[in-house]
């Protein structure tokens, strides 16, 4: 059992946003924030969430401001905030204040939710001084967003989807392999919330889609592979594996009843674009796509002039994920 005695009087944390290489995409329990398979990513560098949690006595209701932004109380955000802070409200009077900072566009499929949930699991692990370690703090961030589970890394991180029914083992876990030559660009084509929440999508995905279950299987298959890429630093094989999953993730959603389309044109101009940097030109690097219309392109430093140049109109931010 965690104490809920307030130890100080806040807490302030960052944590950084991570992008999915082999993709989380479908729940095997909901309540618990189980994946139905394990996933992998990197982080997004020095972009992500700094929080800063108190409890305010005054308060009669928990309180979120997002960028400067109060959140009125009807807010899906501070909704979902409050639901995941609730367990940990001490008895005595009052509520959580929560101020965020978010160095990324929130809720654009540019993992916002991942970094904030993980930034806010930090705060809470201070605020009552509970010393817990990078497995417990995964596990607790997983019941607000289940990619936050793998934002307390910097680099690659491995999210075991685990075998206990309580979720014991479902939390994430670093890669020690520091491939310090690879690079994010993220392609802005869009800074607007998107139109349906991943968890409403995934679960439609996982109730209508006819081939859910293939797609996990695909998403196995791809994980290994994507592992033994870092391992021997493969970047056609890492290339490959990336797109399969987020081509198969997509393709699962526009198979699902109602069809689930977060691509725009745009979206779907990039990809074949950068698909043809690395088919036509010889370039290392690849795309992925997650829920928005967002194209994160992940490429090897040695093509990073040329990338730039050729993507010199492109609105978009340059990352280094090991900065
Ligand atoms: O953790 P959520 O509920 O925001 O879902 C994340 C889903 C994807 O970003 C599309 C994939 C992933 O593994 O991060």
């Amino acid at each position: 059992m965690l104490n809920l005695e307030i130890k100080r009087p806040s807490a302030t944390h960052f944590a950084p946003a991570n992008i999915a290489l082999i993709k989380y995409w479908g729940k095997k329990d909901e309540k618990l924030n189980l994946p139905t398979h394990s996933s992998l990513s990197l982080s997004l560098g020095n972009l992500g969430t700094r929080c800063t949690l108190f409890w305010d006595e005054d308060l009669l209701s928990d309180f979120l401001s997002i960028n400067g932004r109060s959140l009125t109380s009807s807010d899906p955000m501070l909704l979902r905030a409050s639901k995941f802070l609730k367990p940990f409200a001490p008895i005595s009077k009052g509520a959580f204040r929560v101020v965020t900072e978010n160095s990324i566009p929130t809720h654009a499929g540019l993992a916002s939710s991942a970094s904030s949930y993980a930034a806010l699991t930090l705060c809470l692990n201070d605020l009552f001084d509970w010393k817990l370690d990078a497995k417990e703090l995964s596990k607790i961030a997983r019941l607000g967003s289940g990619s936050a589970s793998r934002s307390f890394y910097k680099g690659f991180a491995l999210w075991n989807a685990g075998n206990a029914a309580n979720g014991s083992d479902c939390y994430a876990t670093p890669i020690k392999v520091k491939w310090s030559e690879l690079r994010w660009f993220v392609a802005l084509v869009s800074e607007e919330p998107k139109a349906i929440s991943s968890r409403e999508a995934m679960n439609i995905t996982k109730q209508t889609c006819p081939w859910f279950y293939a797609w996990v299987d695909q998403a196995k298959h791809d994980l290994q592979k994507g592992l033994e890429a870092i391992e021997k630093k493969d970047f056609n094989l890492l290339s490959s594996c990336v797109e399969s999953s987020s081509f198969s993730m997509h393709a699962t959603m526009l198979c699902s009843t109602p069809p689930i389309i977060y691509w725009s044109p745009k979206t779907l101009d990039l990809i074949h674009l950068v698909r043809s940097f690395r088919f036509d030109k010889g370039l290392d690097c690849c795309f992925t796509t997650d829920a928005g219309p967002n194209v994160k392109i992940l490429y090897h430093v040695r093509h990073e002039e040329i990338l730039k140049e050729l993507l010199h109109d492109q609105k978009g931010i340059w990352i280094n994920p090991w900065n």
